[in-house]
């Protein structure tokens, strides 16, 4: 595993943006998995950056997300779709038809989720995917739980996930209680694994994530059995 530790926040999202571009340079028809939250944020601003200035061609690229809300509609700002288009796929050349979000309001989330899996399965797979961490371990929405999910599935919110993302709704009741998650078998089978962590609050699952054993009630030590992660932390 590559770990690298930077000093600010601006360096982490610098150092993320240039290792999805030489992925998007070296395979400009590759598939990005792709995550949402705070810590992309400034990875994705450098990544509009670079497709203005003419330095990058998101056109031949495919995104498959790792999760919605369930229940939030891509119209809904706290959507991930809603999130995904207002930063990054409304910035970039990207064909918006080869942009995907699994959908939270589909009436049959488990067949959503199955056919989710079908989708990357038809797309060969993905080639980098991109990850935050929560507070709790998870990646994506796979939350701590006795087992490792392997499909996409949908998935009961942790008490410490909900009042992590009450930020960004009015208050905390508002937050979904549920949502819709890739599971664990698409990502370990990335390709390549990206994560990225910004700040204190992240230190201590990332070690316990890295350095303790792979156990499904901390979702991201399953990162430990891939042979190429790159993890990027920042903690200021
Ligand atoms: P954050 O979320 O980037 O907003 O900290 C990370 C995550 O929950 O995966």
């Amino acid at each position: 595993m590559n770990y690298i530790v930077v000093d600010t926040y601006e360096e982490l999202g610098k150092k993320a943006s240039n290792i999805i571009a030489s992925q998007v340079i070296m395979k400009p028809n590759c598939v990005l998995g792709l995550a949402t939250g705070s810590t992309p944020l400034g990875t994705y601003k450098y990544l509009a950056e670079m497709c203005a200035a003419g330095e990058l061609d998101f056109s031949g690229v495919t995104s498959v997300n790792l999760d919605e809300y369930a229940g939030l509609d891509g119209s809904h700002e706290q959507s991930y779709r809603y999130f995904m288009d207002t930063n990054l796929f409304s910035k970039i050349n990207i064909d918006r038809d080869k942009t995907f979000v699994p959908s939270g309001i589909a009436e049959d989330l488990e067949k959503e989720g199955q056919e989710y899996d079908r989708l990357i399965e038809g797309l060969g797979g993905i080639d980098l995917q991109l990850l935050g961490i929560g507070v709790d371990g998870h990646i994506g929405f796979n939350e701590p739980d006795s087992v490792f999910t392997a499909e996409t599935h949908a998935v009961e919110l942790d008490e410490s996930t909900i009042e992590a993302n009450a930020r960004f709704f009015s208050s905390k009741d508002e937050v979904p209680r549920w949502a819709i998650t890739m599971g664990m078998k698409s990502i370990i089978q990335a390709k390549k694994i990206l994560l990225i962590a910004n700040g204190q609050n992240k230190k201590a699952i990332l070690e316990k994530a890295f350095n303790g054993p792979v156990d499904p009630m901390v979702p991201a030590s399953i990162l430990q059995l891939h042979p190429d992660v790159t993890v990027i932390f920042s903690e200021n």
